[in-house]
């Protein structure tokens, strides 16, 4: 299918990178939060990345003007009523995001596919709340989304081969390397990656060295751009925390379950980089 115009749900962390990505790609792109001020910190948080692609040299300043001409915002999912793809980033629960896709599915064409970007959530039971599970998939990207080059593409159990082939694609012409990841808790990196942090909070927990030790070890030894503690912060550890007890939930495996030290740091408020501290102070 042709995809002319995009729609972005969600103008956070995630939605603002990946409604960069798509304005930068030529896709028309609305970028809908639910209040105005969201909004405002969104579209700025662009616009600041986007400056800093010019500053460094990695973005021209007609790349920075076409992307913006490219974006525009709004408070309303009416006003998505266009898009031949919306990429749902918004808070991970699941009756929210229902409610989201239900108030779309009554302005769409019938054509629409709908992603969501969730790290954790089911992808059949997301698609399951709306009347089009053959065309909604999983699409999810990394932080920062405008550097990192992977997407994941997760079929639900009613993903149709076409939507399928679309999102793919669709992803690589936002010029990310996408990979088939299944629909199961983790997909494939956090799947690998949320049991590695863990392990490390873990192994600190058991004397295996300082936080500064084991973030340096990891790094200089293993070539990884951030040590395990530094990326936890990175992440946040609420997030690390809540993607840990959905795998814990499903798995049932030692291996996924959160450390007590994560636990209390989250009801601490020490949440990493966002919070001003976490395992580092910021
Ligand atoms: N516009 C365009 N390009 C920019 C830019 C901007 N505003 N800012 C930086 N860049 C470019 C830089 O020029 C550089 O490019 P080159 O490598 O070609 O030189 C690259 O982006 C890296 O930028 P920096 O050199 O400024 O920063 P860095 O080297 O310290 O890297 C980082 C920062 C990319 C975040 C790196 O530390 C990293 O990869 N960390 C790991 C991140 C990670 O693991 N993310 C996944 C988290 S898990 C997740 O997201 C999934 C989930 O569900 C929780």
């Amino acid at each position: 299918m042709q995809i002319k115009t995009v729609g972005v749900l969600g103008c956070g962390l995630m939605g603002a990178g990946i409604a960069q990505v798509s304005a930068a790609a030529g896709y028309k792109t609305i970028v809908r939060e639910v209040e105005e001020p969201f909004l405002k910190k969104g579209l700025a948080r662009i616009e600041k990345f986007l400056a800093g692609g010019v500053e460094k040299g990695k973005v021209t300043a007609e790349g920075k003007d076409k992307t913006l001409r490219n974006l525009s915002g709004t408070t309303k999912l009416e006003d998505l009523k266009d898009c031949d793809i919306i990429i749902e980033a918004i808070i991970e629960k699941v009756d929210e995001k229902g409610k989201s896709y239900a108030t779309l599915e009554s302005v769409v064409g019938g054509d629409t596919i709908f992603c969501s970007n969730t790290s954790s959530l089911c992808i059949t039971e997301l698609a399951s709340r709306t009347t089009r599970p053959d065309r909604f998939a999983g699409l999810h990207f990394f932080n920062p989304v405008p550097i990192m080059k992977l997407v994941e593409v997760i079929r639900g159990l009613a993903t149709s081969d076409q939507t399928y082939q679309s999102v793919f694609a669709f992803a690589q012409s936002l010029g990310k390397e996408p990979i088939t990841a299944p629909d199961k808790p983790g997909f494939i990196v956090n799947r690998l990656l949320v049991p590695y942090l863990l392990d490390a909070i873990r192994s600190y927990e058991h004397g295996l060295g300082t936080i500064e030790d084991i973030d340096k070890g990891m790094k200089l030894g293993c070539g990884y751009p951030m040590g395990p503690f530094t990326l936890l912060d990175f992440v946040g550890l609420d997030t690390t925390y809540y993607i840990a007890n959905i795998m814990f939930d499903e798995y049932r495996e030692p291996a996924y379950a959160p450390p007590p030290l994560l636990k209390r740091m989250v009801l601490a408020g020490r949440l990493g980089r966002k919070s001003g501290r976490g395992f580092y102070t910021y």
